[in-house]
């Protein structure tokens, strides 16, 4: 039997009133503006500002195109681009190999505000590769060797038990490699778009285009 929920769905809604963006408050380029945006959402300690949502494109059973999204933790940005590390035999991966082109989507709600990056992946060098793995808790590394990202598990205790036999296998070892099937995206964007909720649904909306492969400029589009 189907519940009926206790809230009305079509009845939640907020206004959007915590700030503006008009095109003099524009940053020069789109990096700028993500560096100044991402800043407040840190500062805000809303939860986890550097998570984002990672659209790619996939084919179906069919060959049909079939859009895939899921949220990762972006680790880098620069004018070189954004990045985010994973499992390089994972769904998404093996989507991004066969079509780089993608959407990096951050939900930062609780300031009324949306960051929407288009581009194209490319693998993160190696050695940076190395670099961040290496950085990260022993556990998170071992986790990394133990899970074949996306594949289908039996059950809780095989990946239990896969995680055991890692940290058995790397025991006596400080430094873990990094495995072969684990490393970086960094995704180069050539359309960036800031939204910042107002009132009335009329929100401001600017995107920056890359002109010429080497000017950005920003356009508003309508809410
Ligand atoms: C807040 C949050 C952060 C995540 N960060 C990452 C990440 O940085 N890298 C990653 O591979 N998966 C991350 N995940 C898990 C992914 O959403 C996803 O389940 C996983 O990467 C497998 O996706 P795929 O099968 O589409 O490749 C995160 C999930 C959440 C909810």
């Amino acid at each position: 039997m189907v519940e009926i929920p206790r809230v009305s769905v079509s009845g939640l809604r907020i206004s959007y009133d915590l700030g503006v963006l008009t095109h003099d408050m524009l940053a020069q380029n789109p990096f700028e503006q993500f560096g100044v945006w991402f800043d407040q959402a840190v500062d805000s300690q809303i939860l986890e500002a550097n998570a984002m949502v990672v659209a790619t494109v996939g084919l179906d059973s069919e060959g049909n195109p079939r859009p895939a999204s899921r949220t990762v933790l972006l680790k880098d940005f620069s004018e070189s681009g954004f990045s985010f590390y994973t499992n390089l035999e994972s769904a998404k991966s093996l989507d991004i190999a066969a079509n780089p082109n993608v959407t990096l989507l951050f939900p930062w709600y609780e300031l009324h505000r949306q960051v929407i990056i288009s581009g194209r992946a490319q693998l993160v060098p190696r050695n940076l590769v190395e670099e961040y793995f290496h950085s990260r808790p022993r556990q998170s590394q071992l986790g990394a060797w133990a899970s074949r990202q996306s594949a289908p598990l039996e059950n809780r205790e095989v990946l239990d038990a896969q995680h055991a036999e890692c940290e058995l296998r790397f025991a006596g070892l400080e430094v873990i490699p990094v495995p072969e099937f684990w490393g970086g995206w960094q995704v180069v964007p050539d359309r960036i778009e800031f939204w910042q909720g107002r009132e009335s649904r009329l929100h401001d909306r600017f995107v920056y285009e890359l002109h010429n492969d080497s000017i950005w400029y920003p356009t508003r589009l309508s809410p």
